[in-house]
């Protein structure tokens, strides 16, 4: 039975046209195996085109017949050396693959100037046969433009994982060191197919006993199974641990006690693992400790922490998601305020993480005003995968529109085209350290990610991760491929109800720029009418302001000023509401029930169009799968089909729940042509 375990990598068997035309492409496999990473890039490509082809193709030291696929870097083979190809501009983890002819025979070359680099292109080649890709003229190079890509697990010791919803934690820490489950090889096989080679293995909200022998000796087991597929392990360190572990009665980064504590600490970790990459850290958030707890800055702090890991090659992931009731006035300023001013204050082995928003993952943000304020500071993207206010596991919301959204928006920090993507790939301000985090959606559960589609969400993040100018429709349609089916009688429809499906959800809960209406705590569900949290910016009516007169956040310098934080002209742009695009209006604005929209339909009626949109397009998604029953397995074919009839009726929910209450407010009867909720 169909369970989804094999996530993107099925190698099932292609249709047997489509197998012969590739078998005569994979006669023969020359390829190394002196080192841990060159013998796993083997076994993957006997898997697959084992999988794929029937068989896979016997081993062999020299080409001999056409169709020989030959594998690794100049260094390691001197059959590539002799083919004196120019990898120069594929460092360290780039590769190429391209059809050569080798002792008068076609042959194609997977080649990089690492085993890592190899790896990667290993799986490009997979991947093409996989989405059905001609082979026979390739001429591919690629490599990634950003550094560091990892996932965050924010996954606890006991086993919970926060905002986890597929179960809980893969970390079996009982059965840990000793027992290594081939899940976890699994789990690094699927990350280095995208491209991630980082991994913080726990929670930001992170409890210091992960830092004692005990845990670290587990820690290091998990960093042996992942280290031949490129993956490095880091921890997210909890601030205040020289106190809980060490027994000092500070934390102060700059107490020479505390000092020593974390030097020790990392003595003791790079001896149990060699490559170990760095600490996350969040920082005087949400109770956390931190370095503001004794009268010192976010730079004071991480730079502490990167001095004791920067003689061993290791880095601060210091975040910025800083949430501490600091700015009553508007929680979305707290971020920018504490952090700007720092532009220039940390070590070079720092990442500021920065969150694509302002406030916290909603459908829909404008993009975080740091992104372009901070030149002289590294800074790198945090996404969330799991999807903890869209929906959790049921709904069907694929994240690459957002990612691609966030990423192509302009700065404008150095004048048009100062993109966010190129502050991430650390072009437009210089930066050699770079780095996006995607905040894991894995766990347990048979199938990863809690349904078949949230895969594609961690599938698009480390691709965007490796480019982050890349189509995010385009990443789609290889997903689909790759985990359904080639039929493109399949392929085309479902691609587009993925692209769509981020808009709907936004048009079903928070529509024309509301933000944070989800029920507090658990953030599943609407309750735009709540105000019972203990903490004002908590509360969704913080957030949405309704009154009789209108709805919305006055951003603008009328209101907290937040559009301020941005480059002049795009804080000119979100400061007039004239200007500011629709889909972000009631970010920046308070805005009359009767005011006139583009359409020239009355705010009331455009805010009541886009919720039943939002479960129009649900609806027309169950539509559409419906017609596609028999192309896959009935399997996974019924688990979407239930789970889409469950993100109908909660759109439904939304779209009624909201209406009901802004109604009540706004004393405006339903637009004509809108039935009432039944
Ligand atoms: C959100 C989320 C928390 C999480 C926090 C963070 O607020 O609800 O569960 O800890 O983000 O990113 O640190």
């Amino acid at each position: 039975a169909e369970d989804g375990y094999e996530l993107w990598l099925r190698y099932h068997p292609l249709a047997a046209e489509q197998a012969t035309i590739y078998r005569s492409h994979a006669t023969q496999l020359i390829i190394g195996s002196a080192t841990p990473t060159q013998t796993v890039t083997r076994e993957e490509l006997q898997r697959g085109l084992g999988g794929m082809l029937g068989r896979a193709p016997p081993l062999s030291d020299a080409v001999t017949s056409d169709g020989a696929i030959v594998v690794g870097t100049p260094a390691s083979s001197p059959l590539i050396a002799r083919l004196r190809l120019d990898t120069k501009s594929l460092g360290n983890e780039g590769y190429l693959i391209r059809s050569i002819v080798v002792n008068g025979r076609a042959a194609t070359v997977i080649v990089g100037n690492n085993d890592i680099g190899v790896l990667y292109g290993a799986f490009h080649f997979l991947r093409l046969l996989q989405t059905n890709h001609p082979v026979d003229h390739l001429d591919l190079h690629d490599s990634p433009r950003v550094k560091v890509r990892v996932l965050d697990h924010w996954d606890n010791l006991d086993g919970s994982v926060e905002r986890g919803y597929a179960g809980a934690s893969i970390w079996d820490w009982f059965k840990l060191p000793d027992w290594p489950a081939p899940r976890y090889t699994d789990y690094a096989r699927t990350n280095a197919s995208i491209g991630i080679n980082g991994v913080v293995l726990n929670n930001a909200n992170a409890n210091s006993q992960i830092l004692t022998p005990t845990y670290l000796e587990k820690v290091a087991a998990l960093a042996n199974v992942f280290r031949p597929y490129g993956i490095r392990v880091y921890l997210s360190a909890r601030f205040s641990a020289p106190i809980e572990l060490g027994g000092l009665k500070t934390a102060d980064p700059f107490d020479p006690q505390v000092q020593r504590w974390w030097r020790t600490k990392a003595d003791e970790i790079y001896k149990l693992i060699p490559d170990f990459g760095g600490f996350l850290v969040k920082a005087n958030s949400e109770g956390q400790p931190g370095p503001r707890d004794y009268g010192r800055t976010h730079a004071d702090g991480a730079n502490m922490l990167a001095d004791v890991l920067a003689p061993r090659g290791g880095i601060v992931m210091w975040r910025t998601f800083v949430y501490s009731q600091a700015n009553p006035d508007d929680r979305a300023k707290q971020a920018y305020d504490e952090f700007k001013p720092l532009d220039g204050h940390f070590r070079a082995n720092v990442l500021l993480q920065v969150k694509n928003g302002p406030i916290d993952f909603q459908p829909r943000e404008p993009f975080s005003p740091l992104f372009g304020a901070m030149p002289k500071t590294s800074l790198m993207m945090e996404f969330q995968i799991t999807k903890e206010y869209l929906g959790f596991a049921t709904h069907l919301v694929y994240l690459g529109p957002l990612y691609e959204e966030v990423l192509s928006a302009d700065t404008m920090a150095h004048g048009k085209g100062s993109t966010v993507a190129k502050v991430i790939d650390g072009s437009l301000d210089n930066h050699a350290l770079t780095g996006v985090a995607g905040d894991a959606n894995v766990g347990s559960d048979q199938n990863w990610c809690g349904s078949d589609f949230n895969q594609a969400n961690w599938y698009v993040l480390g691709r965007m991760a490796w480019n982050p100018t890349q189509s995010s429709r385009l990443i789609a349609e290889d997903w689909v491929r790759m985990t359904f089916t080639n039929d493109q009688a399949f392929v085309k429809p479902v691609v587009d109800m993925m692209m769509g499906s981020r808009e709907a959800a936004v048009d079903y809960m928070t529509p024309l720029g509301l933000h944070h209406q989800m029920g507090p705590g658990h953030h599943y569900g609407p309750a735009p009418w709540d105000a019972s949290e203990s903490e004002a910016d908590w509360r969704p009516v913080y957030y949405n302001r309704a009154d009789s007169d209108g709805i919305g956040f006055d951003r603008s310098s009328t209101g907290s000023d937040a559009v301020a934080q941005y480059a002049p002209p795009i804080a000119a742009q979100f400061n007039d509401v004239k200007q500011t695009p629709e889909e972000l209006l009631l970010w920046f604005h308070h805005v009359p029930w009767d005011y006139r929209m583009r359409s020239g339909q009355t705010l009331w009626y455009e805010l009541v169009a886009h919720y039943t949109h939002g479960v129009d397009d649900v609806q027309q998604m169950r539509e559409t799968w419906r017609h596609l029953n028999g192309y896959i397995d009935p399997e996974r074919y019924q688990q979407a089909a239930a789970f889409l009839a469950i993100q109908e009726k909660e759109a439904q929910w939304w779209r009624d729940a909201c209406i009901a209450y802004f109604q009540s407010l706004s004393q405006r009867p339903l637009p004509p042509g809108f039935s009432p909720p039944q």
